[in-house]
Order: C-alpha cells, then sequence, then structure tokens
C-alpha cells in the first residue's frame, strides 16, 4: 500500500460526473482532507467534467457545501482556497472522440503550466451504464495513452460492475480494450475502511490467531452489515439491484476474503488479488433447490426506528407496490479448501436493520471435554467490529471471585478509539491517494468481480424462477430481519450474534 509519506507524482484528476453526489459528499471532501495533510501532488490539477456547460462558481459553491456537511475535519478557509484554485471545469461530451476535443486541449495546457506531463486519473463517478462509453471515448481521444517515460493514464470505476457475470465480463472487456487491467482502479470502499485493511494485519502480523484461524477451531463465521437507513431515495436504482448486488456481491465477499485467505506471499497489489481470488473460487456453488434452503430474503415493512417512524419499502419512492426485491438477505455458503472445510459462513445484511453495524466474528467450537459440568460455557467469539465503535472483542469463560465454582462470560476489548488518538482517514481519501500513487492493492481486480458474480448468478436465477406473486418475508423496520433468518440458522443449533 502507498506510503503516507511521500506525495504523488505531478498528475491531472478528471472527474466525470462531477454534478453529482459522490462529487460532493465523498470525492470532494476526501480530497480536501488529503490537501490538508499535503497528500496530494504539489501542482494539483483537478479538472470537473460536466455534461453541459456549469457556472464554475456555483459548481465551487456547491462542493464547498459538501466539505462542510460530510468532510470529517472542519472546514479551512485558505485549505478551500487552495482546493478551489485547483479545479477547472470543462463541458464535455464524454462518449465520443469529438466531445472530448475540449478536455483534450485543456489537459495539454494543463501539462504545460503543471508539469503533469502527461499524467491523468480519470474518475468515472457517473453511473454504471457510462462506463463503457466513456472508456471508449478516452480511447478514442487517445487519452488513455500515457505521454513519454513512464507517465500514466488510469481510470478509477465505482462498483457495481455489471449486473451479473455477462455484463460485469463485458465491461471488463469494454475496458481492458481501452486501458490495461494494471491501469484499472476498480473501487469498493469497504477495502478503503481502516478497520478492514486491519484485518490482514490482525491476521498477519500476529502469531497467536493463526494456529486458531480454520475449521479446526472455528465452528462458524458470521458476517454482518447492518444499515438502519432506508434506501434514501434510491428507490428506482434499489428495485434493480437488491441487497444482493447491492451489498453481498462486493463488500461483504470483500469481508468474506479477506477473512478467509490465505497468508499471501508478500504485499504486493497482486500476491493479496491472489488469495482473494482463490476464496471466491472456492465458494461451494448454490444452485437449484440448496439456494432456499441456504438463503433468506426478506423486506423492510413499516416500523419505528430511533423513535421515528418509517416507512416499508413497498412505499418508498420508485418502488413497485408489488416489488419483491429483497431488502435484506441471510445465506449459508461454505469455503471449500482446506482451511475451512465444514465451516459456514453466515452472511447477512439487510436495511432498516436495529441499528448500524458491520461485523466479522469467528465463534469457536466447544471444549472438548467438559470440566465443569455445572456451567453453561459460553461460545468463545472473536469479533472484528468494522464500524461503528472500531475495535475488537475476545470473549471468554471467567470463574466468579468466590468460594462457589461459579462461571461467567467476560469481554476484552481493543477500541481503535482509546488506542490511537487521531481520528481515522475515510475510506475515499485512501484509495484516492492509492490510486494517485499507483497503488492497486486496495481495488479489484477483474477476475475478482466475476468470480463473486459467478456465485451470484445461479441464486438470482433461482430467486427469479419463484411464484411471481408470492411475497418476500416482510420485517419491521427496526428489527434484526425476518424470522426465518433465525429459523435457517437454528437449524444446526446456532443463532445470530445480539449486536
Ligand atoms: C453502498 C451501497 O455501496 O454502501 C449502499 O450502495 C450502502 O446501499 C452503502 O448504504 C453502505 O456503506 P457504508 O460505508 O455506510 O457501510
Amino acid at each position: 500500500m502507498a506510503s503516507e509519506q511521500e506525495t504523488p507524482r505531478p498528475c491531472a484528476l478528471v472527474l466525470f460526473g462531477a454534478t453529482g453526489d459522490l462529487m460532493r459528499r465523498k470525492l470532494v471532501p476526501a480530497l480536501y482532507n488529503l490537501l490538508l495533510d499535503e497528500m496530494l501532488p504539489q501542482c494539483l490539477a483537478i479538472v470537473a467534467v460536466t455534461r453541459r456547460e456549469t457556472d464554475r462558481d456555483d459548481l465551487l459553491a456547491r462542493l464547498r457545501e459538501g466539505i462542510e456537511q460530510h468532510s470529517r475535519r472542519a472546514l479551512d478557509a485558505d485549505v478551500w482556497a487552495r482546493l478551489e484554485s485547483a479545479i477547472s471545469t470543462v463541458a464535455a461530451d464524454a462518449e465520443s472522440e469529438r466531445g472530448l476535443v475540449p478536455l483534450r486541449e485543456h489537459l495539454a495546457e494543463i501539462d504545460r503550466r503543471c508539469d503533469t506531463s502527461g499524467n491523468r486519473l480519470f474518475y468515472l463517478a457517473v453511473p454504471p451504464s457510462a462506463y463503457a462509453g466513456i472508456a471508449a471515448g478516452l480511447g478514442a481521444a487517445g487519452l488513455n495513452r500515457p505521454g513519454e517515460g513512464g507517465t500514466f493514464a488510469r481510470i478509477v470505476l465505482e462498483k457495481p460492475i455489471g449486473r451479473d457475470l455477462a455484463s460485469a465480463v463485458a465491461l471488463n472487456h469494454a475496458v481492458n480494450a481501452v486501458f490495461n487491467e494494471g491501469s484499472v482502479y476498480r473501487i469498493d470502499h469497504y477495502l478503503g475502511k481502516e478497520t478492514v485493511q486491519n484485518l490482514l494485519v490482525f491476521r498477519f502480523a500476529n502469531a497467536i490467531f493463526e494456529p486458531l484461524w480454520n475449521h479446526k477451531y472455528v465452528d462458524h463465521v458470521q458476517i454482518t452489515v447492518a444499515e438502519s437507513i432506508g434506501v434514501e431515495g434510491r428507490g428506482e436504482y434499489y428495485e434493480e439491484a437488491g441487497t444482493t448486488r447491492d451489498m453481498v456481491q462486493n463488500h461483504m465477499f470483500q469481508l468474506v476474503c479477506l477473512t478467509a485467505m490465505e497468508p499471501p506471499a508478500s504485499l504486493r497489489p497482486d500476491a493479496i488479488r491472489n488469495e482473494k481470488v482463490k476464496v471466491l473460487e472456492a465458494l461451494r456453488p448454490l444452485e437449484g433447490a440448496d439456494v432456499a434452503a441456504a438463503t433468506v430474503r426478506g423486506q423492510y415493512a413499516h416500523g419505528v426506528i430511533d423513535g421515528k417512524e418509517v416507512s416499508g419499502y413497498r412505499e418508498e419512492p420508485g418502488v413497485s407496490a408489488d416489488s419483491r426485491t429483497e431488502t435484506y438477505v441471510a445465506a449459508e455458503l461454505f469455503v471449500d479448501n482446506w482451511r475451512w472445510a465444514g465451516v459456514p459462513f453466515y452472511l447477512r445484511a439487510g436495511k432498516r436493520m436495529t441499528k448500524r453495524v458491520t461485523e466479522i466474528a469467528l465463534r469457536f467450537r466447544e471444549v472438548p471435554h467438559h470440566l465443569f459440568p455445572d456451567a453453561a460455557l459460553t461460545t468463545n467469539t472473536l469479533a472484528l467490529r468494522i464500524q461503528p465503535e472500531e475495535g475488537i472483542s475476545i470473549k471468554f469463560d471467567a470463574k466468579i471471585p468466590g468460594t462457589e465454582p461459579r462461571i461467567k462470560p467476560v469481554e476484552m476489548e481493543f477500541d481503535y478509539e482509546g488506542s490511537f488518538a487521531d481520528g481515522s482517514p475515510e475510506a475515499y481519501e485512501r484509495l484516492i491517494s492509492d490510486a494517485l500513487h499507483g497503488d492497486p492493492t486496495l481495488f479489484i481486480r477483474g477476475d475478482e468481480v466475476e468470480a463473486s458474480w459467478g456465485w451470484i448468478d445461479p441464486l438470482q436465477e433461482a430467486w427469479g424462477r419463484e411464484e411471481p406473486t408470492v411475497a418476500l418475508p416482510e420485517y419491521t423496520a427496526g428489527t434484526w430481519g425476518p424470522a426465518e433468518a433465525h429459523v435457517m440458522l437454528a437449524r444446526s443449533g446456532r443463532t445470530w450474534r445480539r449486536l
């Protein structure tokens, strides 16, 4: 991963979709924080590409407001002035060679002024349906070809990459026809989270966990990504996606990969990514009748969260009244390899759940022989809290002081805030910085995307064959999902963790 000390080489950062939400809420606040930490190139050139002529002052006012509302650190007028002066705007039809002429000329002018020598980072903060067209346009305009002597042209894409295997393959193909794979940076913002990166450190910088990290000691793994928010005005998008495409194929599978992967031979980007792909390829396919037994979907119904009434999914704007799109999914999956043989990985993700929490928990096997027959022993659990209240805890039994041989579960906890005074950077700070440095470790390689869709496709096909008039199970907003998900675990005598 890129060193935080060195500033990246001069480069034009070209942002497509400059008037969009991602730009305002995430990208510009991240750039602001990077600048605050002096982690952007010395001569910074940010080119905001819009489809139509846009008033620069209006755009800047919007971006400034984005920082005020979404930056983790307050806006400093001097730093904003530096950022603002680095932002130029260009209106361009990005999907055609002719339409990109103004951008090409603008970049040539930046090269003369800013010593960027042809280095470009193209960031596509646009709807995924535009990715292939923009990549092709950049190719036709010759903007994909770096200049002389080790200069670079990279492209950054946001999830989702495709909506199934075929569309992901087609998109990868279209993008790779213009940018070689080493120049393609596919974002899964979960990999930018500090606590997700810490998974590698936790597992591979400490000797004490590795001997336990396998089927001999782990009974099962639970990964939870619960959100209390609903679809937040994105009803139309969500209807097409559902939780499986929105959260499982990308974020949750990345968590599965980092939990299950073998130690990589080194920290080289491909050494890590190779190990992740092996996990995805080892996922036991779920097909046909197995799908119903090993998955549960649900939809949130009207309920109360934090004392506020919230509507059900099918009452959300943009959502069909007879929608069968899942806002909750739970699945039992197996990583069929030597390390994890027979160990279920239980995944659950949902909107409008009791609270926002992302956690990976390893639950360990029982002791081989009970010496304390009168005590109900706890299940030893190692929990990695990704967000919020980031930390790690270990649950085990301890003797209650006194003459009676009584036992009680206790927890040992590490929390980030207590141990590290400085707040963590936002995921997008890390990701933009790494893309500027040319470090692809925290980005998704094309084969990772394809392997994960390869597992999801049969699931979607099986669900697509279901009787369309039968509604999905409902769960009241503010609860932990449909009862069916609890039944799924109860079948093997297990329970979801109470979080
Ligand atoms: C996005 C999904 O990728 O991740 C959203 O599209 C979801 O639906 C979001 O809310 C969750 O991200 P985070 O960082 O808040 O856990």
